[in-house]
């Protein structure tokens, strides 16, 4: 298939760009187009044969639901049954941006969009891209990320020109996004509403704005057999470079060393090896380190979003190098700790080692 690419920027929008991409929205097919958080893989949420040629197009299992993405409260009634007194209080503190809420669905809503699901996952973004893009479709738009199942997210143009380019309609490339990280998802249909996947938007903040709230276990734990995770998607291996990626949580010191100690010896059999760490701890990976290992910086510790914004683009990186074994940091779990580790965790497949 042909991809018709498009450049665009977020404060001077081409709306030429837009009303061609909306068009596209309108007669069934896919667009690509960046949100704050990452960029997305967008189609008609009510057209059900628009929404399998998402699942087609990322290669995704049909089971797994899709944000619907509108661009004012007013589109959100006709798509649900109700709206519990908390989602009202998150909405009016948190919409439009990077917050997702599950929702019992109406019967506007087909399955193919909610992965079978009686429930219904709905965000209204503040990327002005999206925002323009959903007005003149003039349809709520179903938005998976847009990276090919598995794959990291894409958070640059060039991400989603890589992963998508061929399979879709067209590409709107809005440049870097401003997040980096996927939107909360919360369920506001449960008492306390409870998590499912963390984000910008942290548990810290939803809890002051509503009071307790719980998170699914399966946001930093290895999901145990018969246990299932709330969010269809997160029982699949997910952000994952192609390397072997492990992390070591422990002391400072103690960490860098048994990370140069484990890279040097992949090293030296002749695999390419990479380091992740921050900014704050470069100078502990340059004596004993062997020259051909890969260190890079993810962010910095004292501004842990800088760390957020860099993380897909850092995995990615590191399939570009081809790199076989990846060595990494782990980070606090606090505030937007917490969707970072949930993110590195599972792109790591779950091998964390505590030292
Ligand atoms: O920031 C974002 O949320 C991005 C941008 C494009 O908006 N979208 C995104 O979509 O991350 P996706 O499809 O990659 O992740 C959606 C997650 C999946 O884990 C899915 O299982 C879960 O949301 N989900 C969707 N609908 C659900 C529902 N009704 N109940 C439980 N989980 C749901
Ligand atoms: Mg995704």
């Amino acid at each position: 298939m042909n991809t018709v690419i498009e450049k665009t920027g977020e404060t001077d929008i081409d709306m030429q760009i837009i009303r061609q991409a909306a068009a596209i929205i309108q007669k069934g097919g896919l667009v690509a187009f960046p949100t704050e958080t990452v960029y997305g893989l967008g189609a008609n949420a009510l057209d059900e044969e628009a929404a399998k040629k998402i699942y087609a197009a990322k290669g995704r299992p049909s089971d797994n639901p899709l944000i619907v993405h509108i661009a004012d409260p007013g589109m959100l009634n006709p798509l649900i049954k109700e709206i519990p007194p908390v989602a009202e209080k998150l909405m009016k503190k948190f919409w439009p941006g990077p917050m997702t809420l599950i929702f019992r669905k109406s019967a506007a809503v087909p399955k193919q969009t909610t992965g079978g699901l009686d429930t219904v996952a709905v965000r209204y973004p503040s990327n002005p891209i999206a925002l323009a893009l959903i007005r003149e479709a003039g349809v709520p738009i179903a938005a998976p990320s847009g990276n090919l199942s598995g794959k990291p997210s894409p958070t640059e143009g060039e991400h989603i020109i890589e992963d998508m380019n061929g399979r879709i309609d067209m590409i709107i490339d809005g440049g870097t996004v401003g997040m980096g990280l996927e939107s909360t998802i919360i369920d506001v249909t449960e008492t306390p509403p409870m998590i499912l996947r963390p984000g910008f938007i942290t548990k810290e903040m939803l809890e002051e704005a509503i009071g307790e709230v719980d998170v699914d276990p399966a946001v930093l734990h290895k999901p145990q057999d018969g246990l299932k995770p709330k969010a269809p998607g997160m029982k699949y291996r997910h952000y994952a470079p192609m390397a072997d990626y492990q992390i070591y949580r422990g002391e400072t010191k103690k960490v860098a060393e048994a990370i140069i100690h484990a890279a040097n010896e992949k090293a030296a059999r002749g695999f390419k090896t990479g380091i992740i760490t921050v900014d704050e701890h470069l100078n502990l990976y340059s004596e004993q380190l062997r020259s051909d290992v890969l260190v890079v910086s993810i962010g910095n510790l004292k501004n842990p979003e800088t760390i957020a914004n860099h993380l897909f683009k850092v995995l990615r990186n590191f399939d570009k190098e081809n790199a076989a074994y990846i060595f990494g940091e782990a980070f606090s779990e606090d505030h937007v700790g917490q969707a970072i580790m949930n993110r590195l965790t599972k792109a790591a497949g779950y091998q964390v080692i505590d030292l």
